[in-house]
């Protein structure tokens, strides 16, 4: 008998591309929907949603840019309509600790009238290898308005295997999994463990929240400025300073610690060792 399909959105993305290829190696049929993907997948585009979600059992749901974003509660809920139409049987939701829009939209897909799960993550390790940090982890300068507070970074191969565990078993359906680390880290800590494992001169910069608009406008846009200094001030207020069990309920094993993340890093080589005067006087 062969396993039902899945469709995984944002299937190029760092949670999304490692839950294509869990699915793929299990023998799970995957259908990677991403504007890259053929025929495109565009959150912006009710219309190329389904041909994508036509044949599909199952949905890894990953909005992008993200379930803060103003207009992610209604789209989810349209594209949620539009799965139960096309006959999809569960949807599995990437939620976001702590973000009052990403809540609203747990309870979409949980009042849908489909099976569900929710995995609701902490803040990427992977930001700062693969996603908005690497630039400044490479520069040397992490700045964000975090203060001081402390985050349970998770690693997000530990979504990966959470969100396939919840879209393949159905006894985990219904259920909400806070996937965290297995420690709370403040982002000076955290940039003192990249630069030890990198070798890298690697520190944080706490900013205020105009200052790290002001910048991002430059670099991202006015409309994904605003909504990541949004999200920065209202999850960085020590409300996601603790510890989630999600890890150990869906899985039963322990959360994979920064360190290890640190150093797979490291040996992948996304933070290459400092060039040396030496090594550049060659
Ligand atoms: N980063 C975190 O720390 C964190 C923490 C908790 C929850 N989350 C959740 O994770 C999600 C975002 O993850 P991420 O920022 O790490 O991004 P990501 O998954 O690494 O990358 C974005 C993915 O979305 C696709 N995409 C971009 N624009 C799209 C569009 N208009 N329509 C369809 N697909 C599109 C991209 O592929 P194409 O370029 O091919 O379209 C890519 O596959 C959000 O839902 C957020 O709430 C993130």
């Amino acid at each position: 008998m062969s396993l039902p399909s899945v469709l995984v959105t944002a299937a190029t993305g760092k949670t999304g591309r490692r839950i294509a290829d869990r699915l793929t190696d299990l023998g799970y049929p995957v259908v990677p929907a991403s504007r890259r993907a053929e025929p495109s997948f565009d959150w912006a585009e009710p219309a190329s949603w389904s041909p994508a979600l036509h044949g599909v059992d199952a949905v890894y749901l990953c909005y992008y840019p993200d379930l803060a974003a103003p207009e992610a509660p209604a789209l989810v809920e349209k594209f949620t309509a539009a799965a139960r139409d096309a006959g999809v049987r569960k949807l599995v939701l990437l939620s976001g600790r702590g973000e009052t829009n990403a809540q609203r939209c747990e309870q979409i897909v949980a009042d849908a009238g489909l099976a569900y799960g929710i995995v609701r993550a902490s803040w990427f390790a992977q930001n700062f290898s693969e996603g908005n940090l690497l630039g400044p982890v490479l520069a040397g300068t992490i700045a964000l308005p975090a203060g001081t507070v402390a985050e349970p970074f998770v690693d997000v191969d530990d979504i990966a295997d959470v969100a396939v565990a919840v879209l393949t078993d159905d006894r985990h359906n219904g259920r909400t999994y806070d996937v965290t680390g297995p420690r709370l880290l403040t982002f000076a800590q955290a940039a003192a463990e990249i630069a030890t494992a990198s070798g890298r001169d690697v520190g944080y910069l706490p900013i205020t929240a105009e200052q790290f608009h002001l910048a991002l406008v430059a670099e991202a846009g006015p409309d994904y400025a605003r909504l990541l200094t949004d999200l920065c001030v209202e999850v960085f207020d020590g409300r996601n300073a603790s510890v989630g069990d999600g890890v150990r309920r869906a899985l039963g094993r322990e959360p994979r610690d920064f360190a290890d993340f640190c150093r797979q890093v490291v040996a992948a080589g996304a933070w290459p060792p400092p060039v040396t005067a030496s090594a550049a006087d060659r």
